[in-house]
């Protein structure tokens, strides 16, 4: 049986690699990568499954600003592709988002599938709302409030939250 615990530093190159797997060299041509662009991950959220010592999934969380709002973006989120359909993308997602809300959180955003994110409470951000950095589609804009309320206020563009050390183009820090 899987067990999900945080990322370590030596697990870097492996979830790297999930990633690159999961999304293709494609991904940094989405919009969510423009606000990843220069800024590390948060790097108390990152966790990933193993089993046997083999890693079956990952997640991270990155800072942003919503508006004037700090939050959070979720994801990369990725399963290895033979292991879909065992719950370890869920019990990845409710990891972070536990952890996130004991650290005084306040509110995630991600651009995903409804029907699955819903499964861990996310909703849709009203439209007009929040304006994405680049081209997403709406209905694919997600909230979850970890304090009552904090979704009902956010408004203005979501951004990057800082620009921390170089990273590489997928965001890990370099060497
Ligand atoms: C999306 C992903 C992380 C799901 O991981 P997983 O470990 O298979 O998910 P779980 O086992 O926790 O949940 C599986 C359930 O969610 C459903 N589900 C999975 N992806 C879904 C989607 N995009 N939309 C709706 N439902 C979905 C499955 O049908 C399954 O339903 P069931 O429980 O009724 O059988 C995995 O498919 C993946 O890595 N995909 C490629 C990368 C990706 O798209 N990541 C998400 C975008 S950041």
């Amino acid at each position: 049986m899987w067990q999900i615990r945080p990322e370590r530093p030596e697990d870097s190159p492996l979830v790297d690699d999930l990633s690159v797997k999961s999304f293709g060299p494609g991904r940094f041509a989405k919009s969510a990568y423009r606000l990843r662009d220069g800024v590390a991950p948060d790097e108390q959220l990152g966790f990933v499954a193993v089993e046997e010592g083999i890693l079956r999934g990952s997640i991270r969380f990155w800072p942003i600003a919503a508006g004037t709002v700090p939050a959070l973006l979720l994801g990369p989120l990725a399963v290895q592709s033979d292991q879909r359909g065992r719950g370890i993308g869920i019990a990845l997602m409710t990891r972070g988002i536990e952890e996130a809300r004991a650290k005084g959180h306040r509110v995630i955003l991600l651009v995903g599938d409804p029907p699955y994110y819903a499964r861990v409470g996310f909703t849709p951000v009203p439209r007009g709302r929040l304006r994405f950095p680049g081209p997403v589609d709406p209905s694919r804009l997600l909230g979850l409030a970890l304090a009552d309320g904090a979704l009902d206020t956010l408004a203005g563009t979501i951004a990057r939250a800082r620009i921390d050390e170089p990273v590489c183009a997928d965001g890990a820090p370099l060497g």
